[in-house]
C-alpha cells in the first residue's frame, strides 16, 4: 500500500522536471541511491512522457504524479504509469475523478472544511498544502483534536530541518518537499548534491 510506503519513507521528494533526458538521468541516480518513492509534478507539458521514461529506467521506483488538477490530468498520469496521484487542492469534481481513478490519491487541503469534504469523498490521507503558508505545525496540531481520523502529508515550504518537526506529529505520516532535488539542482545535473540529500533521508529510517 502506498500509505505504508510513504510512512516508511518519511520524506516524499517532489521533483519538478522539464527535460526528458535529465529525467532519465535523474531516475538512474534515484534508483542507484536506493530511493523508493517520489512525486513528479505535472507542471510541464512533457511531465507524463518524463514519468513514462523514468519508469522504464527505474522500474522499482514508486512514482506519484503531482499537481493533478483535472480528470484529463488523471488520464495522462495513469497512461504514464503513475503509482499514485497528488493534487494541490480538491474541487468536488476533482475529488470525484480521483475517487474513480482506481489509484491511491492524496487530495490537497488547507482548511478543516476542505479536509472534511475530502474525507467524505473517501480520502483519509491528505496533502496539507501549502503547509508553511497555511499554518504549518500549529495547524496540524489544532486539527488533530476534531479530525483524528485524517492523516496528512504536509508540503510547501518545508526545509530538511523543519521536516523532522512535522514528522514528530501523530497525524503526519510523511513530509513532502522539493529540497531533496530542487529545480536548480536538477537543471544543473548536480547529482552529487542530490545523492547527499538522498543519503540524509534514507538515513532517517
Ligand atoms: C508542492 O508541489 O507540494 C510544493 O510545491 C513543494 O513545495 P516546496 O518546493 O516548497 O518544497
Amino acid at each position: 500500500m502506498i500509505i505504508e510506503r510513504l510512512r516508511a519513507a518519511k520524506i516524499l521528494p517532489i521533483l519538478d522536471i522539464e527535460d526528458l533526458a535529465i529525467g532519465e538521468e535523474l531516475a538512474g541516480v534515484l534508483q542507484n541511491n536506493g530511493l523508493e518513492i517520489v512525486e513528479v509534478t505535472m507542471r510541464h507539458p512533457k511531465a507524463a512522457q518524463i514519468v513514462k521514461a523514468m519508469k522504464k529506467i527505474a522500474p522499482a521506483l514508486i512514482i506519484g504524479m503531482g499537481t493533478v488538477k483535472s480528470a484529463d490530468d488523471i488520464v495522462r498520469a495513469k497512461d504514464a504509469g503513475a503509482d499514485f496521484l497528488v493534487s494541490p487542492g480538491a474541487s468536488p469534481r476533482l475529488l470525484s475523478a480521483l475517487a474513480k481513478s482506481g489509484l491511491p490519491s492524496l487530495p490537497g487541503v488547507a482548511s478543516a472544511s476542505e479536509a472534511m469534504t475530502a474525507y467524505e469523498a473517501g480520502f483519509s490521507l491528505l496533502k496539507f498544502f501549502p503547509a508553511e503558508a497555511a499554518g504549518g505545525i500549529a495547524w496540524l496540531k489544532a486539527i488533530k483534536g476534531p479530525l483524528p481520523e485524517i492523516s496528512f502529508c504536509p508540503t510547501g515550504g518545508i526545509s530538511a530541518d523543519k521536516a523532522s518537526e512535522y514528522l514528530a506529529l501523530p497525524n503526519v505520516i510523511c513530509a513532502g518537499g522539493s529540497w531533496v532535488a530542487n529545480k536548480a539542482l536538477i537543471a544543473a545535473r548536480d547529482w552529487s548534491a542530490i545523492e547527499k540529500n538522498i543519503k540524509k533521508i534514507t538515513g532517517l529510517k
